[in-house]
């Protein structure tokens, strides 16, 4: 059976083709990356605009990639959330369009199910059971997998998220939108050990993790080294060179007045400290509960800091191996929708919807994923 899959929780309208036999077919992405940067961060009425705008398109760009037409459907799958409502609604709208149309059977994906088994799109797949880190821009999970379903959280993030994490601290830094890519690449001119920043619930005895901490204290950092440069820009006027002190007015323009090395410096720190809990806790997880597969899924899976750390802690445990998802399909796209559902599908595990009545859900714990599957 081929489903044509939506994706539209957040900044990315993502549209594909998976085949229950032979995986994915086509995919095609818009980010709106672009359109947001100018407000520093997702605003949410703007990114349902337009997904409105991108999504037929698309949709035509993946049938004609494939050589496939409507006929050829089986299903349709949506992401039904979380996320931000008004995004989540422009994909299930259309999905379900689609599929009155076309008198097709339309499937809610929970987008961090998605996210999770994005791995098994690269060859060679990890089997289950497995360990999967989940990191994103809202989520930070470690959830034992024991098949399409079968999820159990073992630890989360009791305030922010790891791309949470990148993205405020970043923006402290004066980086650009979406702050985790940019700090990666101005951590890569920095040295981490110039700056001790804390690593939260390093030690803790759980699975769960908390990054508020360390964004105050790059917070508290920034402020320090602002000021620093503030005093040094005044003994330059008082030695008679005239300088004029840039608008201190908002976070960026402050940010802008620190010397590049010295952002380098903490950004190099940043990362280390983020990813330094993240291997640890994932790490212990995986042996304490006997498990030789680590899966990593979502945004912050890009990060090469923390694809390195992890292979070198794996390489010391026995049969230990770790999967990621391709790069493309780290972040947010209908790929990992589209094959979800086919994965539902041939696990018998996917309850169709053919009345088209439907609903989003903003937020939705993933494991109450199977009690909630009546809802679409
Ligand atoms: O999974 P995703 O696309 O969206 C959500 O479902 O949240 O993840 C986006 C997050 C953002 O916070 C972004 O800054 C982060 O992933 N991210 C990265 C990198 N690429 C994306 N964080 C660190 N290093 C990267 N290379
Ligand atoms: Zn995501």
């Amino acid at each position: 059976m081929i489903i044509l899959g939506f994706e539209s929780s957040c900044d990315e309208t993502g549209v594909a083709l998976a085949c229950t036999e032979r995986g994915l077919l086509a995919h095609a992405l818009h980010s709106q990356i672009a359109m947001h940067g100018e407000y520093g961060g997702v605003v949410p009425e703007l990114a349902s605009r337009d997904h409105i705008r991108r999504v037929v398109p698309l949709t035509r760009q993946v049938l004609d990639g494939a050589g496939l037409s409507w006929r050829d459907l089986g299903a349709v799958a949506y992401t039904a959330g979380p996320g931000l409502g008004g995004a989540l609604l422009v994909g299930a709208s259309v999905a379900q369009s689609v599929a009155w149309a076309h008198g097709l059977p339309t499937l809610g994906i929970h987008h961090l199910e998605g996210h999770l088994l994005s791995p098994l799109l690269a060859e060679p797949q990890p089997t289950f059971p497995f360990l999967a880190l989940l990191v994103s821009g809202g989520h930070t999970q470690i959830m034992k997998v024991s098949g399409v379903g079968e999820y159990e959280l073992l630890g989360e993030t009791l305030d922010d998220a790891a791309g949470e994490a990148f993205d405020k601290t970043a923006k402290l830094m004066g980086l650009p939108y979406p702050g985790g890519p940019a700090l990666a690449a101005l951590a890569e001119q920095g040295d981490e050990h110039a700056v001790q920043l804390p690593r939260p619930m390093l030690h803790s005895h759980d699975y769960d993790f908390s990054f508020s901490g360390l964004k105050t204290a790059v917070l508290t950092r920034m402020r320090q080294l602002t000021a620093a440069a503030a005093h040094e820009r005044e003994t330059a006027s008082h030695d008679g060179i005239a300088m004029v002190p840039p608008s201190t007015a908002d976070t960026a323009a402050a940010a802008w007045t620190v010397p590049l090395q010295a952002r380098a410096d903490l950004a190099a720190a940043t990362q280390a400290a983020i990813v330094d809990v993240l291997v640890a806790k994932a790490v212990r997880a995986l042996k304490d509960e006997g498990l030789t597969r680590l899966v990593v899924a979502g945004g912050v899976g890009a990060n090469k800091r923390l694809r390195r750390k992890l292979q070198d802690a794996l390489a010391s445990v026995h049969n230990a191996e770790v999967f990621f998802p391709p790069l493309e399909f780290c972040t947010d796209n209908g790929a990992m929708i589209a094959f979800a559902a086919a994965l539902r599908i041939n696990a018998g595990k996917a309850q169709f919807n053919t009345d088209h009545a439907f609903t989003v859900r903003p937020r939705w714990p993933l494991d109450q994923i199977e009690a909630s599957a009546e809802l679409f």
